[in-house]
């Protein structure tokens, strides 16, 4: 932690970091790869700020609530257009790009390819047509392969899939850069960052040492086409057993179903508590389905191995014949 960032030590850990990275997604050499701080969230500003004229209008999809707190925030620096919504289907499914409104004039198209509270996930990337897509990446990066190319930009935040909180990495197509408005702050210009390899000021350099050991990690298991073979078999693993129980379900469409989070309902929500007191006592951790929708959710990222996907089932499974 008291390596200067600037040190020889240091450059070279955050050289071999994006090197790994672009070797995990193939990314063309005409992307940047930026390592940079404030969060997802940050990005939802950072976005309009740096890819939205004055004047302009960017595309939005809803699919839930990373994407509308994406909405809410580009509404504050210009025109919002919300192409589609998954709200007519109770966010249980995504709209096909039959229904979207999309504007040929958009400064961008903005998505998030898997909603991490509500378990909604795209498994097919949006055709725009010459209008850049931005994808918030943030929980299903590095899930399974995915062709950068389709994308203007990839932003996500570490602490799923990559390494700790604190740093997000964003892949940018390099013609989207120099484009940011007068009054973006110069710490949230993407060119800036860019010029000065992501060190303009002093980078979260731990977070950017150890997201580095994940994709040596990632590349020891054999890249992103290996963990996405391991992701498929623990989904289908954890929503066959869902779908075939009297006791659990899963209310989302079966082709948008998110690989990386998991949420069910018990039938009866009284059983909610005892459900995860059983759980805990095995060590089967954080099943809490996020605050603002209840339930449970299983949050199964790359970290979660097959052998714990299973010690999950066969609880359910045990709990289900006692209290089912
Ligand atoms: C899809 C998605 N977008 C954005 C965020 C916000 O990330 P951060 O807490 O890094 O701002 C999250 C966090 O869970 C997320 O899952």
């Amino acid at each position: 932690m008291e390596m200067s960032h600037r040190s020889d030590e240091f450059v070279s850990i955050a050289t071999k970091a994006e090197q790994d990275l672009r070797d995990l997604l193939d990314i063309p050499s005409n992307y940047k790869v930026l390592f940079l701080q404030g969060g997802a969230s940050q990005q939802f500003a950072q976005i309009p700020l740096n890819l939205l004229p004055e004047n302009g209008s960017a595309d939005y999809i809803d699919t839930g609530i990373w994407s509308q707190k994406a909405i809410e925030e580009a509404s504050r620096y210009g025109h919002v257009n919300v192409a589609a919504t998954a709200k007519p289907y109770d966010y249980f499914a995504i709209p096909g790009q039959n229904e979207w409104q999309l504007n040929r004039d958009a400064a961008y198209v903005h998505y998030a390819p898997n909603e991490t509270i509500g378990g909604l996930e795209f498994n097919w990337v949006p055709e725009t047509g010459d209008v850049p897509l931005v994808a918030d990446m943030s929980s299903d990066i590095l899930s399974r392969p995915v062709d950068i190319s389709r994308f203007g930009m990839i932003y996500a935040g570490a602490q799923k899939n990559i390494g700790p909180s604190g740093i997000v990495v964003n892949i940018i197509r390099e013609d989207l850069l120099g484009r940011a408005r007068s009054l973006c702050p110069t710490m949230l210009d993407y060119k800036v960052a860019a010029d000065n390899g992501s060190m303009y000021n002093t980078p979260p350099t731990l977070a950017w040492y150890l997201s580095g050991l994940v994709f040596e990690w990632l590349k020891e298991q054999g890249g992103v086409a290996a963990i996405g073979k391991l992701n498929e078999v623990k989904q289908r693993t954890l929503y066959d057993f869902i779908d075939a129980s009297g006791l659990y379900s899963n209310p989302i469409n079966k082709t948008d179903r998110s690989w990386m989070n998991v949420p069910f309902r018990l039938a009866d929500d009284r059983l909610d508590k005892p459900f995860l007191v059983g759980a805990e006592a095995r060590g089967l951790l954080n099943l809490k389905g996020h605050r603002s929708v209840g339930g449970m959710r299983a949050s199964i990222y790359n970290a979660v191995d097959i052998h714990a996907v299973n010690a999950l089932v066969a609880y359910m499974a045990e709990f289900e014949k006692e209290h089912g």
